[in-house]
C-alpha cells in the first residue's frame, strides 16, 4: 500500500506522516529533504540555487543515506529547496528514487508536494493536508524560536506566503491536490486530533 501525503509548508504533514508510518508499520520518505539536500549542497559550494546545471548534477548524484532532518531544517535551506524544486530536470532526476522507495516494501508513506499527482498517482490513499497560513506560521514560529530567539512571527508568515506562491505557481508539478485526494484541514486540530482524523481517512480508503 502507498500513502501519498501532500500539502504546503508547515501544514503538519511531516509529523503526521511519521506518526502514520509508525502506526501502520510502513516506511516513510520525507521528499522535501531531497530538495533541501540539493539546495544545501549548492549553498555549501557557494553556488546560486538557480544554477541549473550544478543543481541537476547534485540531484543526479545525491547520497540519500545522508538525509538528516536537523541538518537540513531552517528557512534558508527551505527557500533554496523551493528554488531548485522549480527546475524540471532536478525533479526528473529525483523521480526514480522516490518511485523505487514507494514500491520497495509492504507499505510506504511519502510526503511532499506532488506525491499524489506526479510521483505516485497510483497511491491507494492520498491526503492533502492544509491549514491557514496564519496557523502554519504560528506553528513554524514556535519551532523556530527554539533555534533563533529573535525570529518574528511576521517574518515567518512572510516566508510561508512566499514559499506557497512559488510552490503553487510553478509550471512543473505545482502544489495542487490530486483530484482524488482527501482534504485534511488541520487549522483547528492539534497533532493528536490530526493524527486520529488521518487514521480514519486511511482506514476508510484502504
Ligand atoms: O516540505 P519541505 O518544506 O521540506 O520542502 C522544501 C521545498 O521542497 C518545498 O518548498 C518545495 O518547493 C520542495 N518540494 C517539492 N516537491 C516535493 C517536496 C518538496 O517541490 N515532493
Amino acid at each position: 500500500m502507498i500513502i501519498a501525503i501532500d500539502g504546503p509548508a508547515a501544514s503538519g504533514k511531516g509529523t503526521l506522516s511519521r506518526r502514520l508510518a509508525s502506526h501502520f508499520g510502513f516506511s516513510h520518505l520525507d521528499t522535501g529533504l531531497l530538495y533541501r539536500a540539493v539546495g544545501e549542497a549548492l549553498r555549501a559550494k557557494g553556488l546560486d540555487p538557480a544554477d541549473e546545471p550544478a543543481a541537476v548534477t547534485i540531484a543526479e548524484t545525491l547520497d540519500t543515506s545522508a538525509l538528516d532532518r536537523d541538518r537540513l531544517s531552517g528557512s534558508a535551506i527551505g527557500e533554496a529547496a523551493s528554488i531548485v524544486a522549480a527546475i524540471p530536470a532536478v525533479r526528473a532526476a529525483l523521480l526514480d528514487l522516490q518511485r523505487r522507495f514507494a514500491h520497495s516494501g509492504k507499505g510506504a508513506i511519502l510526503d511532499g508536494r506532488d506525491i499524489g499527482t506526479v510521483v505516485c498517482p497510483e497511491a491507494e490513499v492520498k491526503l492533502f493536508v492544509t491549514a491557514s497560513p496564519e496557523a502554519r506560521a504560528r506553528r513554524r514560529h514556535r519551532d523556530d524560536l527554539a533555534i533563533n530567539p529573535s525570529v518574528t512571527y511576521e517574518s515567518v508568515l512572510a516566508d510561508i506566503l512566499k514559499r506557497d506562491a512559488r510552490d503553487s505557481g510553478r509550471t512543473v508539478a505545482p502544489l495542487v491536490p490530486a483530484p482524488d485526494a482527501r482534504l485534511l484541514d488541520t487549522t483547528d486540530l492539534d497533532i493528536e486530533e490530526a493524527f486520529q482524523a488521518a487514521v480514519r481517512l486511511v482506514e476508510a480508503a484502504g
